[in-house]
């Protein structure tokens, strides 16, 4: 995959392009305008020396008179030697041209550059490498009974293209030189808006496996970042638990294995001090067979739980009723529950979809919990329950002395138990059962939550109902649901 672009890079790119597209419009828009100015102002200027000439010959009155124009005009053009002027009478007979522009014939057939909304329309040619803009009109002279001339006034506009060429060039000389800047501008306001993340990047690399403690203070970094700080803050805490725990793991591990060892080194010693019968040694290994199985229980369990944890626990999914595995685990434990004066019930049924083997395991580690909890004439309920969402509960609960609240939330955790001394008098596990009993409930989806108040200890797993994502809506009967759950 491309790495993505540097966010300096983009944030630079994309301030340049907005000002680039800004300052392209506003570059072509000034030219424009200057430019309508410079017609507006031809125009106005050719208008009034129309006005003039018409003025002038308006005031001839004799054909004689007409002989005088030319110079009475060129008397009025004095100075103006940007101007033209021509009048030309009937029969396109020319009575009076200044020197300057050749005004096209088109020009001066036309009669009139005005349309019928009294709009002039000027006329823009090239001659001899300059450039013009021309109108013309028609005029009356007072003559009687002489007929219309027409009149073509031009004006050079050489001096304003030379100015526009100008005025174009800087301008554009101007627009790429603030284009420039902002790229610049940008640029160094991109690596400045990011110099917290930098900062943040900093503190993230000082901290270690030894520094999991340290946090990122988000007082003190932009509110852009606070999400993000806070994020990663919830991720240390939860690094500096896993990383707790492990280490806790792996001490208790050491511990738990330590204890059986010397055990058995103990007992392997004093049956070797002095000789012994064939019996006393049979007795000894007997003995040692307890610990050896307690060790390999220990490391079975282990050994799950390290699957669990990279996801190599994958459950078939055959139908579980739940039912019959209670019982027949009841049947398992009666004689234990019997011994401790408890009594076994179940209530409700249900199925799921699951591996047998691992279920029975998870059960069979809350039934031996909870009878080992019950007091002697207690009895230890199993509920199991369709809920209405499809879910399928179920509920092992005991009568007993209730958990602190402080042990609840840790006693998932491995090798976790209320009270680790009673484990010496072998009474207890390892504190591996509910960590298994959690990856399994987990393995299938489903969730354990555990509570203990008023004298009842109670563990509620919910399954997920089987198929959910199929199902084809909340009215589906039982038997489809027990279909479904099949896999079919
Ligand atoms: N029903 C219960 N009532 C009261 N305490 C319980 C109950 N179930 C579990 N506990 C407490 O939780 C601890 C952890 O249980 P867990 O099943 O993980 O370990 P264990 O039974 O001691 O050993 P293992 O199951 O590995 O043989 C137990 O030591 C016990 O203190
Ligand atoms: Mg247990």
């Amino acid at each position: 995959m491309m790495r993505p672009k540097s966010i300096t890079f983009r944030l630079t790119l994309f301030f340049s392009t907005a000002s680039t597209a800004v300052l392209i419009v506003i570059g072509y828009l000034a030219g424009t305008l200057v430019e309508a100015h410079f017609e507006q102002l031809d125009l106005e200027e050719l208008r009034g020396k129309l006005e003039l000439v018409r003025h002038t010959l308006g005031k001839v009155h004799t054909p004689a008179g007409m002989a005088a124009v030319p110079e009475k005009l060129s008397d009025a053009l004095v100075g103006h030697h940007v101007l033209s002027v021509a009048v030309v009478g009937a029969g396109r007979s020319l009575l009076f041209k200044s020197p300057g522009a050749d005004f096209p014939a088109s020009l001066i057939e036309r009669g009139t550059t005005e349309d019928a909304s009294g709009r002039e329309h000027p006329v823009v040619w090239e001659q001899g490498g300059q450039g013009y803009r021309g109108i013309a009109g028609t005029a009356v002279t007072g003559i009687a009974g002489q007929p219309l001339v027409t009149v073509a006034v031009a004006v050079n506009t050489e001096h304003h293209r030379v100015f526009m060429q100008t005025f174009h060039r800087r301008l554009w000389l101007a627009i790429g030189a603030s284009i420039a800047l902002t790229a610049l501008l940008g640029w160094i306001a991109a690596r400045r808006g990011l110099a917290p993340v930098h900062e943040l990047a900093r503190l993230t690399h000082g901290i270690s496996i030894s520094r999991l403690g340290e946090r990122l203070p988000p007082q003190s970094v932009p509110t852009e970042l606070v999400d993000l700080a806070i994020a990663f803050n919830d991720m240390l805490a939860r690094l500096e638990g896993s990383f707790r725990r492990l280490t806790d793991f792996s001490s208790d591990l050491a511990h738990e294995l330590r204890t059986p060892i010397s055990n058995l080194m103990t007992e392997t010693q004093v049956a070797l001090s002095k000789a012994r019968s064939a019996e006393q040694y049979r007795e000894v290994l007997y003995s040692n067979l307890e610990e050896y199985e307690r060790l390999a229980r220990m490391i079975a369990d282990m050994l799950f739980l390290a699957k669990a944890d990279n996801g190599l626990i994958v459950p078939s999914s055959e139908p579980v009723d739940l039912t019959t595995e209670v019982r027949n685990l009841f049947g398992f434990y009666e004689a234990f529950a019997e011994e401790h004066g408890v009594g076994l019930t179940l209530a409700g049924a249900g199925s799921i979809a699951g591996d047998r083997l691992m279920m029975r395991r998870a059960l069979s580690n809350l039934l031996s919990n909870a009878i080992r909890h019950t007091p002697r004439g207690g009895s230890v309920k199993v509920l199991i329950e369709q809920r209405p969402s499809g879910e399928i509960g179920l509920r092992v609960e005991n009568p007993g002395e209730d958990i602190a609240p402080e042990h609840l939330p840790r006693l998932f955790d491995r090798f976790y138990r209320v009270d680790p001394s009673r484990h010496k008098a072998h009474s207890e596990g390892a504190g591996l059962g509910l960590a298994i009993t959690k990856s399994i409930v987990e393995a299938h989806k489903g969730s354990i939550r555990i509570s203990s108040a008023d004298g009842t200890t109670r563990f509620d797993i919910a399954f997920p109902a089987a198929g959910a994502e199929r199902r084809a809506g909340p009215h589906t009967t039982p038997a489809q649901q027990d279909w479904e759950r099949s896999g079919k």
